[in-house]
């Protein structure tokens, strides 16, 4: 079952991270037990989605200490690389969260660090359980039609949190209810987290799905044949302004034009209101890479350069509402 399915464990030996770049087609953990190999997953996105990024970086916090006692590291190695794991990308306030979070319990020794660690991950996955109802509740009240439609875009499944997902939690409980239909599943490009990882935890579930290409996401809405859109956050700006992965506001602006609601899904872990805009929120830029080559294959001219934000903003005034562990707001 995809329930089932751990994003990231602690183990004696360090932090067990499934490699999600190795998916569908491989099942491969990384023992994870230095710094440098944790900066290296998050940023190949072995580890990805915001979620699951704090957790990563709660551990991390304790993956550094024990190598700091290893390697006899003064208090200031020993923060400066604790800041290391936190910056290791931008846009996802959950990995600067997980690691301040668990940072305070340092002066206490590694122990009380993966204690507090293991309480994020406990806490994640209930976020995401009352997500789950909070969200279909709300859809089932919206929204006449039964079966439901539905589409999603990037994943926000079981591995990109600590367990369960949020919008894919959504989706899940309308399938526990008898109330969904399809899952229209947005391929994501350029590193197909969809059809990749979404599509795959689907499938584990025997949720009917249908992998679309990114392109095809406006068209289907306007043609009627979604019911609503769900989709996760990175960072949710005071104002609603919601930073998720690229091609959701556009997904945002058809629903806006079809009329039917988008849903943001997101733990209150992903509210920053320290930002107040969503135009302030760093968006993250990959390499170029991702976008000229399609698996190690150039597709591009040779004389291309590409343009990669890995995410962008979408204005509150698009959003239906957004659903957390405690409710639903309205934007
Ligand atoms: O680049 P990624 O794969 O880390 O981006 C992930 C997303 O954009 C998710 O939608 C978001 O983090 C929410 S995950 C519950």
């Amino acid at each position: 079952m995809a329930s089932e399915i751990r994003s990231l464990a602690w183990h004696d030996t360090g932090l067990r991270l499934l490699d999600q770049t190795a998916l569908p087609q491989r099942i491969v953990y990384l023992d994870i037990t230095d710094v440098d190999a944790l900066i290296d997953a998050i940023r190949r996105l072995a580890v990805r989605g915001a979620p699951a990024l704090g957790a990563a970086g709660a551990y991390g916090v304790a993956v550094a200490m024990r190598q700091g006692a290893r390697e006899g590291w003064d208090a200031a190695r020993l923060a400066a690389e604790i800041g290391r794991i936190r910056d290791a990308r931008p846009t996802a306030v959950n990995l600067a969260g997980g690691v301040d979070r668990v940072s305070p319990f340092a002066a206490d020794g590694v122990e009380a660090v993966l204690a507090e660690a293991d309480a994020v991950v406990r806490e994640d996955v209930e976020a995401n359980r009352a997500i789950g109802r909070h969200g279909a509740d709300w859809i089932l009240s919206r929204v006449g039609r039964r079966p439901l439609r539905v589409l999603t875009h990037c994943n926000t499944g079981s591995l990109a949190t600590a367990g369960w997902g949020t919008a894919l939690g959504i989706v899940r409980e309308l399938h526990a209810r008898g109330t969904l239909e399809v899952v229209y599943v947005d391929e994501t490009r350029p590193l197909l987290q969809g059809s990749r990882l979404t599509a795959w935890e689907l499938a584990q579930e025997g949720i009917a799905h249908l992998v679309q290409p990114d392109g095809a996401a406006a068209s289907t809405i306007l043609r009627g044949l979604v019911d609503v859109a769900v989709i996760g956050a990175d960072r949710i700006a005071a104002n609603g302004d919601t930073a998720n992965k690229i091609g959701s506001v556009g997904v945002a602006l058809a629903c806006a034009d079809a009329g039917i609601p988008f849903v943001v899904a997101a733990p209150l872990t992903t509210f920053d209101d320290a930002t107040a805009h969503g135009d302030e929120i760093t968006i993250e830029e990959r390499p170029e890479s991702e976008v000229l080559e399609v698996a190690g294959v150039r597709v591009a001219p040779a004389e291309s350069r590409a343009f990669n934000p890995a995410f962008d903003v979408t204005p509150a005034r698009l959003i239906s509402v957004i659903v957390n562990e405690a409710g639903v707001r309205e934007y």
